[in-house]
């Protein structure tokens, strides 16, 4: 019996050591063999020719003017009803001042929404970005939409360029905008029969509520780093990795779950490996001897582009709330 215990355990020490090997060579090949500029034949960006970012004194002087001009103008918007309409007109006033060169070239048409050209580069402006944009960015795709414009692509805003951020990075990288994380609020209420704090029942509204809210913190949502934009990213910037950073980095496929309980440790990178959620909100009581009957939470969530609003819903309720409301 002695023996063929033995025997069984060999072929299993023997058989889990061909599969690492078998993973490692895998890995090892496409960690050399992969090509950032696969799929960018027009854009071999590492080897075109670059613009100088050593700008002269008197261009410095110029930017900055523009800069001090462009922040006077109050823009900000709060609210739908407090945007300041005046100041976006000067602004629009000021980009046609300071750029002079986009606005004059034949290339460019600038329009007030309402009149769309057929382009091949849409610039979209919307005057509130910071609150929804559901006065501009939605008009803007409704435009878009009624005149049948196909876009292949859009990018947001720019990211910062990010130089010793991400640890084991040569370099600077600059990233581009692609996506962003999906937003929803999720309100939570418990509402009990009010009583007097002389004869409390065994749970307030207020203890299922935290209970709850407990719950939410101590199930985050499932992983999904790699399963977004950002395992492109990371494969793409790959090879400004040292090793062994480059070889994980190259193969997200295999190592993705491993990095993801790294990344994870950290609130910013966290953000990265999965829907977020957040309480921001927590209401109840009116009176010191009053138990209350009403108690609410609100949630932020910010959804990780693998995942729908449904499916962050059913975790809610399949894993976090089910047992409390
Ligand atoms: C790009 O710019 C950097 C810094 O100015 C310079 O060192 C590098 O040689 C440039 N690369 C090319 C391909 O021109
Ligand atoms: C709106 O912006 C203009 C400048 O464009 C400024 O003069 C005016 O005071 C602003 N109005 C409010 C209510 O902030
Ligand atoms: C849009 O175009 C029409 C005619 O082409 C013109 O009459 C109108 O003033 C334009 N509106 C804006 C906001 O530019």
């Amino acid at each position: 019996i002695k023996t063929k215990i033995f025997k069984f355990l060999k072929i299993i020490i023997s058989s889990l050591l061909i599969t690492v090997l078998l993973l490692f060579t895998i890995a090892a090949i496409r960690t050399l063999s992969l090509d950032v500029n696969a799929g960018l034949q027009l854009a071999h960006w590492e080897k075109t020719n670059n613009k100088s970012l050593v700008i002269d004194h008197h261009q410095r002087e110029e930017l900055l003017a523009n800069f001090k001009e462009a922040i006077r103008i109050p823009t900000v918007s709060f609210s739908n009803t407090e945007s300041n309409t005046t100041a976006l007109h000067e602004f629009d006033r000021f980009l046609r001042k300071a750029f002079p060169t986009v606005f004059s070239s034949s290339l460019v048409h600038h329009e007030l929404v309402a009149n769309y050209s057929h382009l091949g580069f849409y610039i979209g402006l919307g005057h509130d970005e910071e609150i929804s944009g559901l006065n501009g960015a939605m008009n803007i795709v409704r435009i878009l939409k009624q005149r049948g414009v196909q876009l292949l692509f859009v990018m947001d805003e720019g990211l910062t360029i990010s130089d010793g951020i991400i640890p084991g990075l040569e370099g600077p990288a600059a990233l581009i905008g692609l996506s962003e994380k999906g937003q929803a609020a999720i309100k939570l209420s418990v509402s009990v029969a009010p009583g007097h704090s002389s004869m409390p029942p065994r749970e307030t509204s207020i203890g299922i509520l935290a209970t709850a809210v407990k719950r939410l913190e101590d199930n985050p949502m499932p992983r999904l780093f790699g399963y977004g934009p950002e395992g492109d990213t990371f494969e793409h910037l790959a090879h400004k990795f040292s090793l062994p950073l480059k070889f994980i980095m190259s193969n997200l496929w295999l190592f993705s779950p491993l990095l993801s309980r790294i990344l994870e440790r950290k609130p910013v990178s966290n953000a990265f490996v999965r829907t977020t959620t957040a309480v921001t909100f927590f209401n109840a009581g009116v009176k010191i001897n009053v138990i209350p009957s009403l108690a609410e939470a609100y949630v932020n969530l910010r959804i990780h582009s693998a995942q729908s609003v449904q499916e962050v819903e059913s975790f809610l309720r399949m894993n976090a709330l089910l047992c409390t409301l």
